[in-house]
């Protein structure tokens, strides 16, 4: 499964007119297949608007605050989220870390967060590494949120207790990636912040998705953000650019944050040329990020249409453009079902008319994750939901006749 997982992020994909994993289209040169690239929404490529913004931009050294590009994508932002300022970093990592950093300023502070959050899992221990943090980890539960109660209890046993490590911070992702970008209801987000109040505790957002929760809510982005002290949000998610992030929050804490990008890596000099492209993402979001949440949608119709012993999808839980499909243990693995859609056959030529290669990401032990975004259009979702009812028909007829529904490669096909 890892090694799977490896060339799946390392994007392997079909090379043209040649063997697809390693099953051969024989016979003359065909068209390359089509690929539908389903792994993250992070594989987009910039747009041709993203482009000639890019080209046109102007900039300045933005150590100096002179980059006027920046400048205005940083004050558009912080207009959208609701925040006083907001600071362009790299990356949401970036933002987050600086959150860490900003909002507890004792060592040793504690931090409470999700088990399954990005930031307590693939941030590298960012928070103790760097900002010297204790995280006290809660389980995340299915729609993203914290149970409360627990929450509270967990707060309470160390709030002014010189027996625990003061909890400071407490930090929410929404959209909730590991639950499948679960958008955090807004009564649950007012909980929390009265909760936070109670004990003194800030509220940092991984908002990395927070445009997908606002589209899915229908809500202004500051609808949500009114409850937390810092949000970050991410520019090369759902909203397509290349690269960058913001921090937003108060004016005092932004000017913090400056001094810690600084630490952590330097001045961001002529960065206008990636504000740029930032700023035609948030331009378009509102388009986009409706798209690819219907076409989530209907792909996971598709799958629930499909009754397949093979896999089955939780509709309710599909709420913006993540779908999580659940593997049956009996028919295949995640990594195994990812194969699947991976390789053309001709025998996939020959039934459907097409060759499409469909590239998911095998997420856990029981599912993989698929992620709209700006580069899949409805057409491609149609394609994709034809490739797992072909490769599920596939797997169905060799249970029936008693035989493990093994990757095309591991046959030798
Ligand atoms: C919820 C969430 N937060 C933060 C990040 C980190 O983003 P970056 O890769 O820009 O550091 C990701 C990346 O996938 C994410 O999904």
């Amino acid at each position: 499964m890892l090694a799977a997982r490896g060339a799946l992020r390392r994007g392997r994909l079909p090379a043209a007119g040649v063997g697809v994993g390693s099953v051969r289209l024989r016979g003359p040169p065909r068209l390359p297949p089509h690929v539908v690239d389903l792994r993250s929404d992070t594989v987009t490529r910039p747009c041709a608007a993203m482009r000639r913004a890019m080209a046109r931009a102007a900039v300045g050294d933005d150590d100096y605050g002179e980059d006027p590009t920046v400048n205005e994508l940083q004050c558009l932002a912080a207009g959208i989220l609701g925040m006083e300022e907001t600071l362009f970093v790299p990356t949401a990592t970036m933002a987050n870390l600086i959150a860490v950093m900003c909002h507890c300023q004792r060592r040793g502070a504690q931090l409470l967060l999700g088990r399954d959050s990005h930031l307590h899992v693939y941030e590298h221990g960012g928070a103790a590494q760097v900002a010297g943090v204790h995280s006290q980890a809660l389980p995340d539960l299915p729609d993203g949120t914290f149970d409360l109660e627990l929450l509270e209890l967990t707060i309470r046993e160390a709030h002014g207790s010189r027996y625990h490590p003061r909890p400071e911070l407490l930090c929410l992702e929404n959209t909730h990636n590991s639950a499948g970008g679960r958008a955090l209801p807004l009564a649950y987000l007012q909980q929390v912040r009265g909760l936070a109040d109670r004990y003194g505790l800030r509220v940092h957002m991984d908002g990395a998705r927070l445009m997908n929760a606002a589209v899915a809510q229908n809500v202004e982005p500051a609808r949500i953000t009114q409850h937390c002290d810092s949000v970050s949000l991410c520019f090369s998610k759902g909203l397509g650019a290349p690269a960058g992030a913001v921090l937003a929050g108060r004016r005092e804490f932004i000017a913090e944050a400056w001094r810690m990008r600084k630490m952590l890596g330097g001045g961001m000099r002529q960065a206008g040329v990636l504000a740029a492209m930032a700023r035609v993402g948030l331009e378009h979001m509102g388009v986009t990020l409706r798209r690819d949440h219907d076409n989530a949608r209907r792909f996971a119709e598709g799958i629930q249409e499909l009754s397949s012993p093979l896999c089955s999808v939780n509709l309710a839980a599909v709420e913006t453009n993540i779908v999580m499909v659940n593997i049956s243990g009996s028919c295949s693995s995640p990594a195994e079902l990812c194969e699947h859609l991976q390789a053309v056959s001709e025998e996939e030529l020959a039934e459907t008319g097409h060759a499409v290669s469909v590239l998911l990401f095998p997420w856990s032990a029981h599912a993989v994750r698929a992620v709209w975004h700006r580069n899949v259009s409805a057409h491609d979702t149609e394609l994709a939901k034809n490739k797992l009812e072909f490769v599920a028909r596939k797997c169905r007829e060799k249970l029936a006749l008693g035989l493990r529904p093994t990757p095309p490669n591991a046959e030798g096909a």
